[in-house]
């Protein structure tokens, strides 16, 4: 019957498939609609909630006006091209969803676009993966109130739960959605680094085996590190390997690809001037992941100092765990604080709480210490960094030894650590109310004339500079 369908979804890859199928069993009548045939065949028999079309005009008839569409294309022209394809059929008022992982200035670009026409386009990232698809992602939507209206009780329904609360909330106006997903993205890559440097450390440092290491995850992911990506690892490094009798992990070439989502949060970190160091870490590490021959050439050139770590295993296992508390504290307050930057100028309002909250359950990074994110926003919605909270900054002292002493035991053994490194770092400086920048800012009047300012007084001031 046409008009029955509270929602269609336009493309039925894995995450469109799943999201339809999501939906359906939360009682919502849904439409699929793929531009190949054999993906529209996959949901033929999947119950009488769910409608799979061949055909876009029948597709589209088949949705309760005002239409809302849901998009799960890959990110980039095809949004684009779909977009075009659609827009001569639908009308003002009907609602189309970005549910890739597009980036925020397309989006922004696309609602202008659409608005002049009457169409409302809501940007919301999705994640959790196929899974999460499945039985509850974590939805980011940003754009007009009246397309998150529309949507609003299918995304309420289908999301994950935390404490009973759906992982979804509406982020503001504008490209908001689609900011938060990058954002999520980048905090991913530094979370996922931080965690195989702990790895490397206890491996090479330590010699212990994967079984060994899985163990520690598992416990660790009993204590305040809970979170996915902990206990993920503790179960990769189980998976035997067929092939090789060993482990899968040993087999699998240490080459790490990206999409693009991680290098997007550095690059609008760096046009923002707000500092990320462990997103910017996590991204060249994976860059630098992929010079394995420039690597292997090197290696064999300047071979290192046997990696073996001296000390007590417990006392660096200790260590390590404190560090990673730290480093994903220390991550978090950088995504966040690129976050509060961001969304003043690509639209206002956003709440760093609701953000914190929506990312407890359902997506990649959800992890047990959001809790205390979520209430540090919450408690003092204006805060300008999650190192300015006393709470936090508790958390974060009783850790900063470990942090201290894993990088120490890293840079004295030559294992890489480049991530905790870098939370150390900014760590350090972000609690430096007096930095070496003064002689920077001497160097650049002494060679360029510059300027300065000088403490206390108001204006710039240049010195000719003796040259004795
Ligand atoms: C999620 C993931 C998801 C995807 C990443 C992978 O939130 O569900 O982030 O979006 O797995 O985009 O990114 P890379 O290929 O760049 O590692």
């Amino acid at each position: 019957m046409n008009g029955e369908c509270e929602l269609g979804i336009y493309g039925l890859g894995v995450m469109g498939r799943n999201l339809l199928l999501n939906m359906a069993d939360h009682g919502f009548r849904v439409a699929g609609y793929n531009r190949t045939p054999e993906k529209t065949a996959l949901l033929r028999g999947a119950g009488e909630n769910v409608r799979a079309f061949e055909n876009i005009e029948e597709f589209l008839a088949a949705l309760r006006p005002p239409r809302a569409v849901m998009l799960l294309v890959a990110a980039g022209p095809p949004v684009d091209a779909v977009i075009a394809e659609m827009l001569p059929r639908l009308a003002p008022g009907d609602c189309l969803v970005d549910g890739g992982n597009s980036f925020f200035k397309d989006t922004a670009r696309r609602q202008i676009a659409l608005a002049e026409r009457g169409i409302f386009f809501l940007g919301a990232g999705v994640s959790g993966g196929e899974e999460g698809a499945r039985h509850g992602p974590s939805l980011m939507p940003g754009g007009p109130r009246e397309a998150w209206e529309r949507v609003r009780p299918v995304f309420e329904a289908i999301a994950a739960r935390a404490d009973g609360e759906p992982c979804v909330g509406y982020l503001g106006p504008g490209p908001l959605g689609h900011l938060v997903k990058m954002v999520h993205n980048g905090i991913e890559y530094a979370a996922m680094a931080l965690i195989a440097e702990t790895y490397d450390l206890m491996k090479r440092g330590l010699g212990l085996t994967n079984d060994e290491l899985s163990a520690v995850y598992e416990r660790w992911n009993t204590t305040d590190l809970r979170g996915f990506l902990v206990e993920i690892t503790a179960r990769i490094l189980r998976q035997p390997d067929e092939k090789t009798g060993g482990r899968l992990v040993d087999a699998i070439l240490d080459v790490t690809r990206q999409k693009g989502t991680g290098r997007w949060t550095t690059q609008t970190a760096l046009e923002l001037g707000v500092p990320v160091p462990c997103i910017d870490t996590a991204v060249a590490m994976r860059d630098l992941s992929v010079l394995k021959a420039e690597r292997a050439a090197a290696a064999a050139l300047s071979p290192g100092a046997p990696f073996h770590v001296n000390g007590s295993m417990d006392a660096l296992l200790e260590h390590l765990h404190g560090a990673l508390y730290a480093g994903l504290l220390i991550a978090f307050a950088q995504g966040m604080a690129l976050l509060r930057t961001a969304a003043r100028d690509y639209g206002n309002g956003l709440d760093l709480a609701t953000v914190a909250r929506i990312w407890r359950g359902g997506c990649i990074i959800r992890a047990e210490i959001l809790d205390a994110i979520a209430e540090a926003f919450r408690a003092r919605p204006e805060l300008r960094n999650l190192l300015l909270d006393p709470v936090l900054t508790r958390h974060l002292a009783s850790r900063a030894g470990d942090l201290r002493a894993a990088v120490s035991t890293a840079a004295s053994a030559g294992i890489p650590a480049p991530c905790l490194m870098a939370a150390l770092g900014y760590y350090d400086s972000y609690r430096s109310a007096r930095l070496p920048a003064n002689l920077l800012e001497a160097q650049r009047d002494y060679f360029g004339a510059h300027g300065y300012e000088r403490i206390g007084e108001e204006g710039t001031f240049h010195t000719e500079w003796s040259h004795e």
